[in-house]
């Protein structure tokens, strides 16, 4: 089902490297010993030590011939790259949801709510099915083989390029104290007139804040942990998070999500493949979240930021999360009409933030709630037709969606690595 995954656009990573500034810091460290390659660096990283990585500006420059970490693994790349691929359906389906969440997170809406796009559904559906697309190639093409591994730097490369351009804009529109006012005003005139967007739909904001007061989630871990806007676009710890709505979900919730059937190795290999891909979008290795020792520290730290980073995060909904979170769900919905705001949120509060929805469940339509079932009954029973059936959907969903709005650029995976970023020759981002 969607796919999407898009934000990341802005979101994952942001700026690095306008070319070569020689990039030293981590790299004498890279050298190191570690035999599993894994987790030296950041063991046994917290949040509290995550939190310090809002003081530091985004992606780091790298040069083109470091962007493969010396620690990568490959071996354990490929096993990533096999279970991604095996459940490439249920996995978009997850990716959507890790979203979900940038849209609110205190640390991020600003950049969001800033770059103006993400709020207009179909800007929203463009940009997610942009992000969905470079990352699909990032699961299909190998580390390894050279046709496959360039396609996989190309789209790395423009990534990271348009992230960087982007926060560059962001942080000199940011210098005007009166920007985001003047921003969120406008958005808000414009969402307040676009009668079908779920920004205007009173009942779904109420069951929404219904069900979380009302959830057994006590009061003190409600707290978001205080930030003052520092000016800083995307910090290291907004792109940990990033990390967090991609790979962090999966580890701890794929049973929800419909992935059943996964080793410990697979889930290893999926943490690794997304530490790398983090590296290469230019996370330090030290607000890298996917480099803890083993797969039982990976949990823990999930978890941790789970409670502490992104639950509290749906008790601090403002106008500007309001704004960004309704263009996603449209945008969403834009894709697909199937995918209704009510089902995704739902499922979002029911399955990852673990509350039960059921003033949200109240409020869906009869179809909705067939859907609802529908989904239960293909997550529960997990049968490899059904894990054949959603991938489909998925590539139908992408490739339908892709001519739609990428047409020419979308065809091979060397043109989409090149240019499935813009629609009519306009940058997407
Ligand atoms: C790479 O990962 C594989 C699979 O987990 C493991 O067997 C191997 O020891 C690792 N290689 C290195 C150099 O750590
Ligand atoms: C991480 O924690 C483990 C177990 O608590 C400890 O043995 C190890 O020394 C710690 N590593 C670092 C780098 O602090």
């Amino acid at each position: 089902m969607s796919s999407i995954v898009v934000q990341l656009c802005i979101i994952v990573l942001v700026w690095c490297s306008r070319k070569s500034i020689r990039f030293t810091l981590a790299q004498d460290s890279l050298t190191g010993t570690n035999s599993e390659c894994l987790g030296w660096l950041s063991a046994n990283m917290t949040v509290a030590t995550m939190l310090k990585g809002r003081e530091v500006p985004g992606p780091i420059p790298i040069e083109d011939a470091d962007l493969i970490p010396t620690w990568a693994n490959f071996t354990l790349l490929r096993v990533g790259q096999e279970f991604a691929q095996k459940h490439i359906g249920f996995l978009g389906l997850s990716h959507l949801y890790g979203l979900l969440f940038e849209n609110f997170l205190p640390d991020i809406k600003y950049t969001l709510l800033a770059t103006g796009s993400s709020n207009l559904k179909e800007r929203a559906a463009r940009r997610y099915l942009a992000t969905a697309t470079q990352i699909l190639l990032w699961y299909q093409n190998s580390f390894h083989i050279p046709e496959e591994r360039k396609i996989l730097l190309t789209s790395i490369k423009n990534v990271r390029q348009h992230h960087f351009d982007a926060s560059f804009k962001v942080q000199l529109k940011l210098k005007d104290k009166n920007f985001l006012e003047l921003q969120r005003a406008d958005l808000q005139a414009q969402m307040k007139s676009r009668k079908q967007s779920i920004y205007n739909d009173y009942p779904f904001w109420l069951a929404f804040h219904q069900d979380l007061q009302h959830s057994h989630i006590p009061f003190e871990k409600r707290e978001y942990p205080t930030s003052n806007f520092n000016g800083i676009p995307i910090s290291q710890f907004g792109l940990g998070i990033t990390q967090f709505s991609f790979a962090g979900i999966v580890v701890l919730f794929h049973k929800q999500l419909g992935i059943v059937h996964v080793t410990d190795e697979e889930l290893r290999g999926f943490v690794h493949l997304w530490g790398v891909l983090g590296h290469m979008l230019g996370i330090r290795d030290e607000s890298n979240i996917c480099l803890q020792a083993d797969l039982k520290r990976s949990k823990q730290l999930f978890e941790e930021m789970r409670e502490k980073i992104i639950i509290p995060a749906l008790f601090e909904m403002d106008e500007s999360s309001h704004i960004q979170l309704s263009g996603y769900l449209d945008g969403l919905q834009h894709l697909n009409d199937m995918v209704t705001p009510r089902l995704i949120v739902y499922r979002f509060l029911r399955d990852i933030v673990r509350v039960q929805p059921t003033s949200m469940y109240l409020s869906a339509t009869a179809i909705e709630k067939m859907y609802i079932a529908g989904m239960d009954g293909i997550l529960t029973d997990n049968l490899m037709m059904n894990r054949w059936l959603v991938n489909k959907n998925a590539m139908f969903l992408m490739d339908s969606n892709g001519y739609r709005f990428f047409r020419g650029n979308y065809h091979t995976d060397d043109e989409k690595s090149r240019a499935a970023f813009y629609s009519r020759e306009k940058l997407v981002l």
